[in-house]
């Protein structure tokens, strides 16, 4: 029989996205509506552990929907990882009597949280705060439009430098591990190629091709790379230097960039269905599932789905950007 939760705890880990603070907002509000109490975490699972939890009211969250960043903070904590440190996590929490918790990040957050919910009675529910979008089943990840938005706006204004002086510009965006942000935001801002870690990319093909370009002269050109590429950026360029030298080429590092500023409309919209969500979920009595958005709907998916599965791209998008970049 699932014990009925009362106090409720929020917390923020692994590298933040915009929205975050929507989420939380969402999840504080929600939860004092139904009664519950809500505590805010500091710093991740580092605040479990090190007993940096603080009461949240319905006002602590005023003002902040807007905001990028976190107000809880975030951090990917070592101690977390061991056992030990797990336990300390979980008196901390006992001590306060929160007997359920809302984490907001990624596949690594969501590990944390699946591990430390299997070991003791703490139901955990995930929400999925990512900019990478790397999270399988759901279609959405809480900041991935806005620093999608963030880096078309970069790479527009990059066309802009790069048509005046017909130069080629190589791009990189983040993500680690996930091509996304580099696909949408290639495909949004005309990108001549896309290079992202899920599809193996031909090198000796792009450079097939934009030596053609360079004997059609069509000189500005634009390569959006995903930092998971291999070698990213630079190694590409240094490839093209050498075997197409014609070509006046740069590199543009987007970075932390992305990860910064106020929230699109669409995450806080995300942001504030999940984050109410979560908590219907923990007073529903579900536990070890992250609320994720497939067709629009809200799904419930198990935690180790996210952490197993790996998202798939279709062959279609890379068709995309080959026909619509000739
Ligand atoms: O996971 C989000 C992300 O922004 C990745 O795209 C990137 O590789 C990583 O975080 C950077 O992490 P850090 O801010 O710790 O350097």
């Amino acid at each position: 029989m699932t014990k009925k939760v009362t106090k409720i705890g929020v917390l923020c880990s692994g590298g933040d996205s915009p929205g975050m603070n929507a989420a939380i907002r969402a999840v504080v509000r929600t939860g004092i509506y139904h009664g519950l109490e809500v505590y805010g975490v500091m710093r991740g699972y580092s605040g479990m552990v090190e007993d940096d939890i603080v009461k949240m009211e319905s006002r602590s969250v005023a003002n902040i929907i807007q905001r990028g960043g976190t107000i809880l903070k975030t951090a990917r904590c070592k101690e977390f990882y061991t056992p030990e440190g797990r336990q300390i996590a979980y008196n901390n929490l006992k001590k306060k009597g929160i007997n359920g918790l809302v984490v907001l990040g990624g596949d690594g957050s969501f590990k944390g949280a699946q591990t430390f919910s299997n070991e003791f009675d703490i139901p955990c529910i995930g929400l999925p705060g990512t900019i990478d979008k790397d999270i399988a089943g759901t279609e959405f990840t809480i900041g991935f439009d806005t620093a999608v938005n963030t880096a078309v706006e970069a790479i527009d204004k990059i066309r802009d430098t790069a048509d005046a002086h017909d130069r080629l510009f190589i791009i990189e965006v983040m993500g680690r591990d996930a091509g996304y942000i580099a696909l949408h935001s290639g495909i949004a801002t005309g990108a001549e190629n896309i290079l992202i870690p899920e599809k193996k990319t031909d090198i000796d093909r792009v450079i097939k091709s934009l030596q053609e370009k360079e004997k059609r002269k069509k000189l500005v050109n634009l390569i959006v790379v995903a930092e998971g590429e291999d070698g990213g950026a630079d190694q590409l360029a240094k490839t093209i230097k050498e075997k197409v030298p014609g070509l006046e080429t740069r590199v543009c590092i987007l970075g932390h960039i992305q990860r910064g500023g106020s929230p699109t409309c669409m995450d806080r919209l995300i942001a504030s269905r999940m984050g109410y969500h979560a908590v219907e979920c923990l007073i529903e009595g579900r536990h070890n599932v992250f609320v994720g958005i497939v067709n629009n709907r809200i799904n419930y998916i198990p935690l180790n789905e996210a952490v197993k599965k790996k998202q798939r791209i279709s062959d279609e998008w890379m068709d995309i950007v080959r026909i619509l970049s000739t």
